[in-house]
C-alpha cells in the first residue's frame, strides 16, 4: 500500500488546483493555500474558477471526505511532509520570468516549514531557482515540473507521459517519488537544473514545431501544395510525430509565449544567441500578420483593402479549443489588429459566457449573430462543434459569404457547397 503523505500545495491556479485535487484523489491529505481570499472562499464553497473536465467533482468530493482543504495562511503548512510550489511565473522585465509571487511565498515559508519537510517546485522557473530556494529555505528543494495541458489537466496529471524528478539528494527525491507511487508513466531522475530546463525546452520545442508548420503553410500556398497532405506525410515518421503540426493563427496561451520568452532570456544571459527559437517567436508574429492580411483580402475584395466599417464575424476567441482561457490568445491578437484597422467585430465562442467583456469584439451567444451581415466569417479556434454548424444558413446570413478558416478545420468542398468562398491556411 503506497504511503499517504501530508502535502501542502502553494497556489490554487491551474497547476496548483489540479495537483491538489489529483493528489487527494491519490489518497494524500492535501492543504491548498492561496493568497487570493475570494478564490479560496469560492473553492471552499465547491466552486471551481477554471473550466477543466472532472476538476469540480474531485474538488467537491475530496473536500467533503476531508482529504482536501483550502486556506489562505501558509502557517497551516507547518506539519506538511512535502510542499509543492505552484505559483505563477508570468513574463517580467526583459522577458525573464517574474518570480515576485514565488519569492514572496519563500519569504514566509522559511519561517513556517518543519525541518524535515521537502519542497518541490512545480511552477515553471528559470534554471537555478530550485537551488536558490533551497538556500533560502534551508530545506531540500526538488524540481518536479508539471506538463499538463489546459482542458486536459486532470487526465494529464493522473496519466502522465513522464514524471521528472530533479534532486541533489536521494531522500528528497524518494519523498517526491512516493507522492506519485500510484501513477504509471516513466520516471526521469535527474539534477534540478536539467529538470528546470527540460520544462522550458519542451514548451519551446512545441512552439518551434507550430511555427515551422505555419511557415510551411505559407510556402504551400506559394507553390500550390496542400499543407494537410504535407504534414500528414511528415507525421507518419515516428521521429517527427503527428502532433503539433496543425497550422493556425499562431501559438498562444498562458505557457508557450511566456516560456519561450523566458528561455530566450536565459540563453541571452549566458551570451548565447538562440537564433532558431528567436525566429520561432518572430514567425509567430508574422503568422498573425499573414492571417490578418488574408482576412483583409477576403473581407474587402473589390473595396480596395480598407477594413474601416467592415463587419467581420469571428468564430472562436479562446487560445485553443476546450478552454475558456483568453490569455495570450492569438484570436484576440488577430481581433485587435482588425479592430485597429476599423473593422467592426462580432464574436462567438462556445467556451465563453455572453457577459464576458472584450475590448475589440462584441460577444454573442449564437454563431448566426456573428455571421449576420458579415463581409467575412473567420474561424479562429478549432472547436470541433464548428464542424456541425449549419453552414448554408450561415452563408445566407452573411453579406458576402466569405469564410476564412484559420485552423483548417472544415472541408473546403462542403463549405463551398454551402455557398461560401473558402480560404484556409496552406491549402
Ligand atoms: C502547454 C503544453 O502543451 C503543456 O505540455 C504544458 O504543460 C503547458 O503548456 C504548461 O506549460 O503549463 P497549453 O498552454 O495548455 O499547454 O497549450 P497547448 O495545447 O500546448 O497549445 C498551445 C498553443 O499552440 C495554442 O494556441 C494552440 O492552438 C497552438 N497549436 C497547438 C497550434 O496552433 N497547432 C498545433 O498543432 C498545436
Amino acid at each position: 500500500m503506497p504511503e499517504s503523505l501530508r502535502v501542502g500545495v502553494v497556489g490554487a491556479g491551474y497547476v496548483g488546483l489540479t495537483s491538489a485535487a489529483c493528489l487527494a484523489e491519490l489518497g494524500h491529505a492535501v492543504s491548498c493555500v492561496d493568497v487570493d481570499e475570494t478564490k479560496i472562499a469560492m473553492l471552499r464553497a465547491g466552486e471551481v474558477p477554471i473550466s477543466e473536465p472532472r476538476l469540480p467533482e474531485l474538488v467537491a468530493g475530496h473536500q467533503e471526505a476531508g482529504r482536501l482543504t483550502f486556506g489562505t495562511d501558509l502557517a497551516s503548512l507547518a506539519d506538511a511532509e512535502l510542499v509543492l510550489l505552484c505559483l505563477p511565473t508570468p513574463t517580467g522585465r526583459g522577458g525573464t520570468a517574474d518570480l515576485g509571487a514565488f519569492d514572496s511565498a519563500l519569504g514566509t515559508l522559511r519561517h513556517v516549514l518543519a525541518p524535515d519537510c521537502v519542497v518541490a517546485i512545480k511552477s515553471t522557473v528559470p534554471v537555478g531557482t530550485g537551488d536558490r530556494a533551497a538556500r533560502v529555505l534551508g530545506l531540500p528543494v526538488v524540481s518536479n515540473p508539471e506538463f499538463l495541458r489546459e482542458g486536459h489537466a486532470v487526465a494529464d496529471f493522473l496519466h502522465p507521459d513522464r514524471i521528472v524528478i530533479g534532486a541533489h539528494e536521494e531522500r528528497a527525491a524518494a519523498r517526491v517519488e512516493a507522492l506519485y507511487a500510484r501513477l504509471d508513466g516513466p520516471r526521469l531522475r535527474t539534477d534540478p537544473a536539467s529538470a528546470e530546463l527540460a520544462k522550458y525546452a519542451s514548451n519551446a520545442f512545441l512552439a518551434l514545431k507550430v511555427s515551422y508548420v505555419n511557415e510551411l503553410a505559407e510556402l504551400c500556398e506559394r507553390v500550390g501544395a496542400d499543407v494537410t497532405d504535407v504534414v500528414g506525410t511528415m507525421g507518419l515518421d515516428d521521429r517527427i510525430g503527428a502532433a503539433f503540426l496543425s497550422p493556425g493563427p499562431g501559438w498562444g496561451g498562458s505557457c508557450l509565449p511566456k516560456d519561450t520568452r523566458a528561455l530566450l532570456h536565459t540563453a541571452e544571459e549566458t551570451g548565447m544567441d538562440f537564433a532558431v527559437l528567436a525566429d520561432a517567436v518572430a514567425a509567430n508574429a508574422r503568422q498573425r500578420d499573414r492571417v490578418v492580411a488574408k482576412i483583409r483580402h477576403a473581407a474587402t475584395g473589390s473595396r480596395g483593402g480598407s477594413l474601416a466599417g467592415v463587419r467581420i464575424g469571428l468564430l472562436g476567441l479562446t487560445f485553443k479549443a476546450g478552454t475558456d482561457d483568453l490569455r495570450d490568445s492569438p484570436a484576440l491578437a488577430v481581433a485587435a489588429a482588425l479592430a485597429a484597422e476599423g473593422a467592426l467585430l462580432t464574436g462567438y465562442d462556445p467556451g465563453l459566457a455572453r457577459g464576458a467583456d472584450l475590448a475589440d469584439v462584441q460577444l454573442v451567444d449564437d454563431p448566426a449573430l456573428a455571421a449576420k451581415d458579415a463581409a467575412a466569417l473567420v474561424l479562429l479556434t478549432e472547436w470541433p462543434q464548428f464542424r456541425e454548424l449549419n453552414w448554408s444558413q450561415l452563408a445566407q446570413l452573411t453579406e458576402r459569404a466569405c469564410l476564412v478558416d484559420c485552423r483548417n478545420l472544415l472541408h473546403p468542398a462542403e463549405v463551398a457547397d454551402a455557398g461560401f468562398t473558402y480560404w484556409g491556411l496552406g491549402r
